[in-house]
């Protein structure tokens, strides 16, 4: 791996103990990112099984590609959005005839985090971009800030952040938009320091005070304008039915979320398609002879041991919940 990627993958141990990887299976990994998950699944699964891996970030990609070139005859890597599953599992289908098991492991990486000029975090002094593929993407956070009326602004704050004072904000953002300084600015790409002091105003907190707060009052508008620039639970709603879809029978799909709107979106999901019966709640007895597609592997979503999030803090947050295939696929 190339020597300034940082990212330790979350829930590895647990990601093999259920995906469970056997001799020749093949595998996808929606979410390639530094290749943790991909390296354990290859090395169970020669000489034949093979992973498609889809990445968005090409540094990622450099750096994994570097990490398992030993592997490269059984990797495929999609510079793509996962979205795109279905239609690269059939083109890809003479190399992967059947798969086994998906891993999604949502969210960003440390080494994104880390890159003070991809403008992830709200510590650092880098702009204000937040894209995992720059090179696709065209709407950067600071375009969101920058431009976006008040009612756009509100409803990303409210339902990519659950962010109580959302209008407040959202409001304030809109009056510094009109701001002659930041008028100036709107052609280029705002620097990360100025947005947080920005906000900070807006609410009207001391720069000094920040000891008092358990969390920075701008983490949750940062969760927001990422998942809003990458779109990422629309991009979750879109995969996961596309997942079900493609796997093997009996095949188990492991999803790793970090925050609870991420995890409520697949716990619905599994839960939507793991019932066995869709008859009206009145109903005496059950006539639909409704199936269930899956069986949810457990109940209750897993979380990092006590060692885990000693040597890895920031896999604190991660929730895995894995469900496996009981309905045949449709794919010819
Ligand atoms: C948490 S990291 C994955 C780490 C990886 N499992 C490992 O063990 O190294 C998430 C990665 O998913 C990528 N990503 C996020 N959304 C994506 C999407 N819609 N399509 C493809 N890749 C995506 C990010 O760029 C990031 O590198």
């Amino acid at each position: 791996m190339s020597l300034d990627y940082q990212h330790i993958s979350v829930l590895g141990k647990e990601i093999i103990e259920y995906l469970k990887p056997q001799p020749n299976q093949n595998f996808v990994d929606c979410t390639l990112g530094g290749g943790g998950h991909t390296e354990k699944i290859l090395q169970r699964t020669g000489p034949q099984g093979k992973v498609l891996a889809f990445e968005r970030d090409q540094r990622a990609i450099e750096a994994a590609s570097r990490r398992l070139k030993k592997y490269q005859n059984r990797l495929i890597i999609i510079n793509q959005n996962y979205v795109h599953l279905e239609e690269e599992i059939i083109r890809h289908r003479q190399e992967i005839a059947e798969i086994s098991g998906i891993i999604l492991d949502l969210g960003l990486s440390s080494d994104q985090l880390d890159q003070a000029g991809r403008g992830f975090s709200f510590k650092d002094q880098g702009h204000l971009d937040m894209r995992f593929d720059p090179n696709s993407q065209k709407v950067t956070a600071s375009d969101i800030v920058l431009t976006w009326p008040e009612d756009k602004l509100v409803k990303i704050f409210r339902e990519y952040g659950e962010i109580r004072q959302a209008k407040k904000i959202a409001q304030g953002i809109v009056a510094w938009q009109k701001a002659p300084t930041v008028e100036k600015q709107k052609s280029n790409i705002l620097q990360t320091s100025v947005f947080v002091s920005t906000i900070l105003r807006i609410l009207n907190i001391k720069p000094d005070n920040l000891k008092r707060y358990r969390i920075h009052p701008a983490t949750q508008i940062f969760q927001s304008l990422r998942i809003a620039v990458n779109d990422e639970l629309n991009n979750l709603k879109q995969v996961l039915p596309q997942a079900l879809e493609v796997l093997a029978y009996r095949g188990r799909l492991a999803v790793i979320s970090f925050h609870s709107l991420e995890d409520r979106i697949v716990k619905d999901y599994f839960k939507a398609i793991a019932k066995t019966c869709v008859c009206p709640p009145a109903a005496p007895i059950c006539t639909c002879h409704h199936q269930a597609e899956i069986n949810i592997i457990n109940k209750k979503p897993l979380r990092p041991t006590a060692e885990e999030i000693s040597v890895n803090p920031r896999s604190r947050s991660a929730l895995l919940r894995v469900a496996e295939k009981i309905k045949h696929p449709s794919i010819p």
